[in-house]
């Protein structure tokens, strides 16, 4: 089991909603792009009023009021129930599994599925049930981030590692990107892609270490780092990260 799937690793990350909340708020703080990625993915989904919008895997349900604004009524599921909690008065928030989606066939006009499939140890199996629960005509949309997505900073943390002398175990192959199209046809034989191409602009060290402290809490590997985002500060005037994300968007 990786580094993506482990239950102890899904439990520090999701448990609830405070690491998502930081990362979330890096983007909205620090991307370059004026339209964010939350705009950009709704648009894909071409709600209109009166819609129901089942989202596997919704997290503290940052994509809801956008749903909300279009018309939409939302179901809500996740297998955190710190995520279930923390949204049960904003939506129908259920406790479930991608896997097997406790929802019955076509309930759905939207399935929406955003940066979760890599977390999800069949993704086959999730994508059958995002396809089981939405009618005949209607769209699913699944989000998740590119192999490049934000390379430049595990670059500077592999360069800290090794300033540490540390063995290199920092590179973050997910097993879910926007490269493993092959596998979403098998179940979508007519995905298409979309690519967002978005950037961090740090303009100090800090906020980027908090960000990636969110994910991988080290602090002496974050005390090797600091310096060299530095020094890139000083050198470029903002520590630049380029990102990397985008969605399938399949209609049933
Ligand atoms: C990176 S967050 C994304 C949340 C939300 N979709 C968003 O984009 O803001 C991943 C979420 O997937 C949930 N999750 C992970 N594995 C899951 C599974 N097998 N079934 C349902 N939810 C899962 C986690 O609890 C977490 O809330």
């Amino acid at each position: 089991m990786d580094r993506y799937t482990s239950p102890e690793r899904l439990a520090d990350q999701y448990s609830d909603t405070q690491k998502l909340r930081i990362r979330q708020e890096t983007h909205q703080r620090y991307g370059e792009s004026p339209v964010s990625f939350l705009e950009w993915a709704t648009d894909l989904m071409n709600i209109r009023p009166g819609m129901t919008v089942v989202d596997v895997g919704s997290g503290r349900g940052i994509y809801h009021p956008l749903f909300m604004e279009r018309g939409a009524r939302v179901i809500a599921i996740d297998r955190s129930p710190g995520m279930a909690q923390e949204i049960k008065n904003t939506c129908l928030s259920i406790l479930g599994d991608a896997q097997a989606i406790p929802l019955p066939d076509a309930i759905c006009d939207r399935a929406v599925c955003n940066h979760v499939l890599y977390h999800v140890p069949d993704q086959r199996l999730a994508m059958r049930e995002l396809r089981r629960i939405v009618r005949p005509g209607g769209r699913v949309v699944i989000a998740t981030n590119g192999a490049q997505n934000n390379a430049r900073m595990y670059e500077i943390a592999r360069l800290a590692a090794s300033d540490l002398g540390s063995p290199d175990t920092l590179t973050h192959s997910s097993p879910f990107k926007l490269e493993d199209v092959e596998r979403v046809r098998e179940i979508f034989p007519d995905v298409r892609v979309e690519i967002f191409h978005s950037a961090f602009r740090f303009p100090e060290a800090e906020p980027a270490l908090r960000y990636w402290r969110s994910m991988r809490d080290d602090p002496e590997l974050e005390t090797a780092m600091r310096p060299r985002i530095d020094e890139i500060i000083r050198a470029e005037g903002v520590f630049r990260v380029p990102q990397v994300a985008g969605c399938f968007v399949a209609d049933t």
